[in-house]
């Protein structure tokens, strides 16, 4: 016979309830209680509704990935945004700390890439996939930003986009139309990323002066004309630019860098991958997901004062992120960003906005398609997601457990655990101060950090585990090449990836 459990008779007598305390129960009741959260939380399952998005067979998203796979577009011709967003590898590197210029194969991505020296960027490559889906800040420190943060616009609400080429506050009259095309223009002017170290024609001085010269370069190159028309050996650019914006204008018209990173933009705003055994959970199908991973929901979705591990109080919504930025100490195992004594820390969104309370505090990442994003945290301190959830869980004890000597001495810097120390005291600082949402210590046991784990695989989009299903955004051998150096990315056995 069927048990009632204490929690139906509740439910069936006072309605919905989920706010007094978790029950466990049979998989009826977990859907009645999932039922009643999805509800209250105003879930759709899909953060794509009401958006507009390109498609990649259309003709701008085409010539983007032409763009996206070009290692013309770095200073030193051997690197290109793919080698640390390669839709193979979760739309980043699957590395910690992404390599950018003056790898000794420049086509090998993920696992084996090296650098002589090490790697040289001190974050972790987020992905690419839904790109199109955030509507406040891009990068881990949010200094690409939208100055009117409207829900389902992307950033393109005509309030403008503030980006590192404007100071504090103001919009950057050149960012383009949404979040994805204005951080566009950054990666090519990133000495370690794609710039190299001794590119173009002059310097300047102000860093913004510095990024208009390299992107004036660029468009160059790429168009072949004015003082770099000869630099690419093969050029049949122009006439993928024409295509693409239908227009039968001239280089020095159409191969602007305005419309190249317009371009890599609606190629990456096509990367949508949303269609989530989740999804359709919330979407009406029970058998969607499994018990394990239900238990898993309920944890999230509910807050620790009813018993829940309350990770959508920062995790919140269809995307799974409320674009703001928390100080979770996770180790730091980075080169750094100039800050600190030794200038090899990462003080992560004080950086931007100079308030304490930001202090190695990073916007929350999205979760969908987790499962393939790997390693975790700003700097991929953690290779697997039980590791992140279990440091979310007691910052204190993960730090303690964190095998700093273990780190690659190539990637840490040699102060990481006294700077990691520093942060963990930033967040215990934060709690203390309340006001602005801390992680807490949450007592789970081994059995409940694993259905919260089987819960976050549910938010994989099965297409981004599945080549064939990604091959409309990978280039092969029937997509023009139109310089001849497509990057062509291989693993460390070197196949194909
Ligand atoms: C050497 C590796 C590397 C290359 C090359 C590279 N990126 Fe990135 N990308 C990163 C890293 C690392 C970050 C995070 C940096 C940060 O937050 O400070 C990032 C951030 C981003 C983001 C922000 C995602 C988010 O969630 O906020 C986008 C979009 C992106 N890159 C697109 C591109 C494009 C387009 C190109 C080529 C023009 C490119 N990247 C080239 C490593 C790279
Ligand atoms: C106080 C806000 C907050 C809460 C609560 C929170 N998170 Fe996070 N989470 C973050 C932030 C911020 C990061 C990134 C931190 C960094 O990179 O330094 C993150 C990172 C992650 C990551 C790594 C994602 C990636 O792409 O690197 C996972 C997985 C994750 N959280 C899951 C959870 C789970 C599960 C819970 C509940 C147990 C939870 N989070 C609770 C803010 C939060």
């Amino acid at each position: 016979m069927k048990k009632i459990s204490l929690g139906m008779l509740l439910i069936a007598v006072g309605g919905v309830l989920i706010s007094g305390c978790l029950f466990q129960g049979d998989g009826a009741n977990l859907d009645t209680q999932l039922r009643a959260i999805i509800t209250e939380q105003n879930l759709s399952g899909d953060p794509s509704l009401g958006r507009e998005l390109p498609n990649i067979e259309e003709p701008l998203p085409q010539l983007g990935m032409l763009l996206f796979y070009s290692k013309a577009l770095s200073g030193t011709q051997d690197s290109a945004c793919v080698t640390c967003h390669h839709p193979a590898l979760g739309g980043g590197d699957g590395i910690p700390l992404s390599i950018g210029v003056g790898a000794p194969s420049p086509d090998l991505l993920g696992l084996g890439r090296t650098h002589p020296d090490g790697p040289q960027v001190p974050r972790n490559a987020p992905t690419t996939f839904n790109s199109a889906l955030w509507d406040q800040f891009m990068f881990h420190d949010g200094r690409v930003e939208s100055m009117g943060k409207t829900s389902g616009m992307n950033g393109n609400d005509g309030y403008g986009i503030r980006t590192p080429d404007r100071p504090w506050g103001y919009p950057d009259i050149l960012a383009g139309d949404n979040l994805v095309v204005a951080q566009a223009r950054f990666p090519v002017t990133s000495e370690e990323e794609m710039r190299g170290f001794d590119f173009g024609t002059g310097h300047g001085n102000m860093l913004e002066e510095r990024n208009r010269l390299t992107r004036d370069t660029l468009e160059q190159i790429v168009g072949g004309y004015g003082a770099e028309k000869d630099t690419l050996t093969t050029n049949h650019w122009l006439e993928e630019f024409q295509k693409a914006f239908n227009s039968a204008a001239d280089a020095e018209t159409l191969i602007t860098f305005d419309n190249i990173v317009l371009a890599i933009g609606e190629y990456e705003r096509s990367q949508v991958f949303v269609n989530t055994p989740w999804k359709d959970y919330v979407g009406g199908n029970q058998d969607a997901i499994n018990e394990s991973a239900k238990r898993g929901a309920l944890l999230f979705f509910t807050s620790s004062a009813a018993g829940g591990a309350d990770c959508a109080t920062c995790h919140s919504g269809d995307f799974f992120t409320n674009e703001k930025f928390h100080t979770l100490a996770i180790p730091q195992i980075g080169p750094g960003k100039e800050s600190g004594t030794y200038g090899d820390d990462d003080w992560g969104r004080i950086l931007e906005t100079r308030k304490d309370k930001d202090k190695y505090a990073f916007r929350t990442p999205t979760l969908l398609n987790v499962e393939v994003t790997g390693p975790y945290g700003h700097d991929g301190a953690y290779a697997t997601l039980e590791s992140i959830v279990r440091h979310h869980l007691n910052p204190q004890a993960a730090i303690a457990n964190y095998p700093f000597d273990q780190v690659d001495p190539s990637i840490r810097t040699i102060n990481a655990k006294e700077y990691t120390n520093q942060a963990l005291e930033q967040l215990l600082k934060n709690r203390q101060a309340g006001g602005n949402l801390t992680v807490k210590d949450i007592n789970l046991s081994d059995e409940q950090v694993q259905d919260i784990v089987n819960f976050l695989q549910t938010l994989t989009d099965p297409c981004v585990k599945d080549r064939a299903c990604l091959s409309p955004w990978i280039p092969d051998e029937n997509d023009p090449n139109p310089d001849g150096m497509r990057l062509n990315a291989i693993n460390q056995n070197g196949e194909g990836l």
